[in-house]
């Protein structure tokens, strides 16, 4: 019987927000077992308040999340987007910004880091670039506009020194990035799933959306993948995660090599 209600909720969250723990029910109980108790209400009881409160979901949402991220996380593909693909995007004509959409960004880290990464190049004048971030965890997204990190945090990892001399300010036990690097990047909800919300993202040249689709089956990342297309403009940039691929999916993506990462390019015709 808990099995069946369990079953249930992993459907309503897989078809919320694509996150699959349909295979994983002791996983789902054991995350929302104390918001349940909290409530006062059964499992079944919990499926019934979903579908009456849809602003639970944002509770649920943080409860789900897997936020894991940090400063520099595979640099290769940060430093070609900095010191190739911009380069190159920035020699064609335009009348607006440069636009990079970092889908999924979880705490900040990674918007911060190409924020950090544009300005070391030196290429850029400021408000050249805009750096768009979204997630669907709003709790992540409070902590990302903050943009502050306790002393030690699993944030710094990789960071190199003199980028962490450079971007932040030591600040009430941790380190803040700095207001010109933090002004750089605006944070937004979205779930990748909406495709109606991922509209208003408007035209971007460069996605970076790495590190989501493996918590995803094939069917949701084709559903993301088809609303990140319609928001990039034609010969525009993808970043997935290593761990994440769309070759062979028809997607409407080139594969670029490049000498240390592989990437995609959005096709100028489609077939
Ligand atoms: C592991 S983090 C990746 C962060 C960063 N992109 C990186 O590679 O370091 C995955 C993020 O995806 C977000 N996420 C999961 N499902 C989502 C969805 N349907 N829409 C938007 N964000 C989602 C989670 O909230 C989480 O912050």
């Amino acid at each position: 019987m808990e099995e069946s209600i369990l079953l249930e909720l992993s459907k309503m969250v897989y078809d919320y927000c694509g996150l699959r723990y349909s295979d994983r029910l002791s996983v789902l109980k054991d995350r929302i077992s104390k918001r349940v108790k909290e409530l006062g209400l059964s499992f079944w009881e919990y499926c019934g308040y979903l579908r009456t409160t849809p602003a639970e979901w944002d509770l649920l949402v943080e409860l789900l999340t897997i936020n894991e991220t940090y400063f520099y996380r595979e640099e290769n593909q940060l430093n070609e987007c900095c010191l190739n693909v911009l380069p190159q995007i920035k020699n064609k004509p335009r009348n607006r910004p440069i636009r990079i959409w970092s889908a999924a960004c979880s705490t900040g880290e990674e918007p911060y880091t190409l924020a950090m990464l544009i300005q070391e190049t030196g290429q850029f004048l400021p408000g050249s670039v805009e750096i768009i971030a979204t997630d669907i965890d709003k709790k992540v997204l409070k902590k990302a506009e903050k943009g502050w990190y306790h002393q030690g945090s699993f944030a710094f990892r990789r960071i190199p020194d003199n980028l962490m001399r450079k971007y932040f300010v030591e600040n009430e036990g941790g380190y803040q990035v700095n207001s010109f690097t933090r002004n750089m990047v605006q944070f937004k909800h979205l779930n990748l799933l909406d495709s109606g919300k991922a509209g208003h993202i408007g035209q971007v040249d460069v996605i970076f959306c790495r590190n989501v689709l493996i918590y995803f089956d094939q069917q949701t990342t084709k559903k993301v993948i088809h609303n990140l297309h319609q928001n990039l403009v034609p010969g525009g940039y993808l970043f997935l995660g290593h761990a994440e691929s769309i070759t062979d999916m028809g997607m409407g993506f080139e594969k670029v090599d490049s000498e240390k990462t592989f990437y995609y390019r959005k096709e100028l015709d489609l077939k």
